[in-house]
């Protein structure tokens, strides 16, 4: 036997920019972001926009266009942007991905051109795996237009859209050139699309920031209400540890089991796949949030007074913490939303990995779950649900 090895290092800068009204003439965070090391040189531009943005901001494809054009010395929009259906549907199918793959072949964006994405996590997601499958991997700049995009999936590494039924089956791994936060843009979004990011910052802070933790039970009220310095402070905290994590974790790309980060989200995926994507992402993750932090309590792993505060931080902030999904069954009555244990491990990959929390502000794996304690745990969400008087219905508008 023979064998030649190499190790093949890679290192990637990912730019997170934080700014206001990204589309303004004197706003060169954009330009600058693609100048990179070929200043000189016209950059091709194909951008993406997100139709429910481009309906709510009716001014905004104007103020692209008129962008383009101001900074014509240094990019080159290849064709009015491409306005695209945002939300899970744009995931759901492989149309639009062909759809930005024929725009890229019929204006020649090449790997030194850009594909510049403007919208929520599904958009990003979908026009993400478009750029990175084009050509083997076309730069792309997102530019993330909901709390949960700005604050977390926006500023990762992932890619993806659904198939066979199962969330992000068919994806790739592929940093972003940059990422531009522009608060600016959630003006227009439903109070429910503000607040389902929200939870994402929650879970990043249960398993790695007590701090943090603390300051959005103080800032609950002020998030609630959708205060914009609330707001801004949660996105800017919850992207830098999304960052640091993939970062210095040592596993960027997920090749080990683990996946800290999606805490809570084992059973979320289920029930927005059970729901038909009505449950949002972000509102799935507080009821996969809440299941896991009372089978957390349920198994002695956490205390009874911290797992009250993490339910209650959750409703504090306007969450439900039920929905009927969850007690949908198969034909041989056993719960589907249990299925998600087997899907979730799949996708990764190797031994069952799952995140619990130990205490407020960190996390630790386990590697198999006790069912009938996960049954349990339901149960315990609904009563408490109940009580509460809410409707086991969720509320369809905002
Ligand atoms: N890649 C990752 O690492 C990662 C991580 C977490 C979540 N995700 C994915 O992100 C998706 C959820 O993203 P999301 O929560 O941003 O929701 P979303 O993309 O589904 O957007 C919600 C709705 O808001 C609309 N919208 C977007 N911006 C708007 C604006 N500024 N004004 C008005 N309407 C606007 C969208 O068209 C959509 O209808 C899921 O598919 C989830 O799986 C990916
Ligand atoms: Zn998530």
């Amino acid at each position: 036997m023979s064998a030649v090895k190499k190790t093949i290092q890679i290192g990637y800068d990912l730019r997170v920019f934080f700014t206001e009204r990204v589309f303004d003439g004197a706003n060169l965070v954009l330009k600058q972001a693609m100048a990179g090391d070929n200043p000189g040189h016209i950059k091709k531009v194909l951008l993406v926009l997100d139709e429910s943005l481009a309906q709510a901001q009716p001014a905004l494809t104007q103020q692209i266009e008129n962008y383009f054009a101001a900074h014509a010395d240094g990019l080159k929009l290849v064709c009015p942007p491409l306005v695209v259906e945002g939300g899970e549907r744009t995931k759901n199918s492989d149309f639009h991905v062909s759809e930005i793959h024929s725009q890229i072949d019929r204006y020649h964006i090449d790997r030194h051109s850009y594909v510049v994405a403007i919208g929520g996590g599904a958009l990003l997601d979908m026009a993400g795996f478009a750029a990175a499958t084009a050509h083997r991997g076309i730069r792309h700049v997102r530019i993330p237009s909901t709390t949960l995009s700005q604050a977390d999936s926006g500023v990762g590494v992932k890619n993806g859209i659904n198939a066979f039924g199962k969330k992000n089956f068919i994806g790739a791994f592929a940093p972003p050139h940059a990422v531009i936060n522009d608060f600016q843009l959630l003006a227009s979004l439903s109070p429910r699309d503000k607040r389902a990011g929200y939870v994402e910052a929650v879970k990043v802070a249960l398993i790695r920031d007590r701090r943090f933790f603390e300051a959005l039970e103080r800032d609950a009220a002020a998030l609630r209400d959708f205060e914009p310095e609330a707001m801004r402070q949660l996105i800017r905290r919850c992207a830098e540890l999304h960052l640091e994590h993939i970062a210095t974790s040592g596993d960027p790309f997920e090749f080990g089991a683990a996946r800290p980060l999606d805490f809570g989200h084992w059973s979320a995926h289920k029930l927005e796949q059970l729901s038909e994507y009505q449950v949002r992402h972000g509102e799935a993750v507080a009821i996969g949030i809440a299941l896991d932090v009372i089978y957390s309590r349920m198994m002695n792993f956490l205390d009874a007074a911290s797992a009250e505060r993490v339910l209650r931080l959750l409703e504090g902030l306007g969450f439900e913490l039920f929905a009927s999904e969850l007690l949908h069954v198969n034909s041989q009555n056993s719960l589907l939303v249990l299925d998600g244990l087997e899907e979730f491990r799949e996708h990764l990959g190797g031994e069952l990995t799952i995140t619990l929390l130990q205490q407020i502000g960190k996390g630790f794996e386990i590697h198999e779950m006790n069912l009938p304690k996960i049954v349990e745990a339901l149960y315990e969400l609904k009563r408490r649900h109940e009580q509460k008087g809410q409707k086991i219905i969720r509320a369809t508008a905002s």
